[in-house]
């Protein structure tokens, strides 16, 4: 097994699988359904301009329920591997358990709950200082409609440079907790692979993507990483 210190640039890409401990559905275990929605009702630009008061309160409701979670062992233990390593952690969640957990340099690519924005002025909020006016919030400032700060499917992911730059130096990619079959995260460990990173993934079964995971580790999140990391470490 590969040592880290404090030199060694490690990527961590995580997915819905982490946050599954901390009693967050994923996905793609849900049949097609995301807490009773298709994400096609939910999760697009199409979908909020087409019910804005829906798309809200579902998001909303994520939103509460990602408040009354608390971080896992899986993520815990991604936090020593920041303390011991030069350490980026890439994540397509936007419940943000790894900064509540304790990582500093964490890129959520696909947004955050607890955020918004105007699609007007684009002054984004924090969830706690907006009010509805009936079933929809509005901005304080120019009063558009303001929406939340998710990369729904058909937009571009936020950091994909600051992302980029991190998978072309790192020599350790840790894949954690995906399914590998959205782009563009699902690519990312073809870009470390060829460009010389050893590719570690924990998952519960095999992600789409496995055939550029150097390792494999089967199994719950929480389980395994904490014993990885301090392989790692030691
Ligand atoms: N530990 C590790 N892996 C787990 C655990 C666990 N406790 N529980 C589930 N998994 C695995 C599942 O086997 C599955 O492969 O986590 C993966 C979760 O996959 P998805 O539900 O597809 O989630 P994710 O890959 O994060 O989805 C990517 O798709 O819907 C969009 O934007 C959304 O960010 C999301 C993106």
């Amino acid at each position: 097994m590969l040592k880290v210190n404090h030199a060694t640039r490690v990527v961590v890409l995580t997915g819905a699988g982490i946050s599954a401990e901390s009693g967050i559905r994923t996905f793609r275990d849900s049949d097609g359904l995301w807490e009773q929605h298709r994400i096609e009702d939910v999760a697009t630009p199409e979908a909020f301009q087409r019910d804005p008061a829906l798309v809200w309160r579902f998001y909303m409701a994520r939103y509460l329920q990602s408040l009354e979670a608390e971080p896992n062992a899986g993520h815990k233990a991604l936090v020593t591997l920041e303390e011991h390593t030069h350490f980026t952690l890439i994540t397509q969640n936007v419940d943000s358990l790894h900064s509540r957990a304790g990582n500093k340099s964490v890129l959520e690519m696909h947004g955050r709950l607890s955020s918004c924005f105007c699609t007007l002025c684009r002054t984004r909020f924090i969830l706690p200082e907006i009010s509805f006016d009936g079933d929809l919030p509005y901005c304080q400032r120019c009063e558009g409609l303001l929406r939340p700060d998710i990369v729904w499917f058909g937009e571009v992911p936020y950091y994909l440079q600051e992302i980029q730059s991190a998978l072309k130096k790192c020599k350790i990619f840790l894949i954690v907790g995906t399914s590998g079959v959205v782009y563009p995260a699902a690519g990312f460990v073809m870009t470390a692979k060829y460009l010389g990173a050893k590719t570690i993934s924990v998952n519960l079964e095999k992600p789409s993507n496995h055939s550029f995971i150097d390792e494999f580790y089967p199994g719950k999140a929480g389980d395994v990483l904490p014993g990885l990391v301090q392989e790692l470490i030691s």
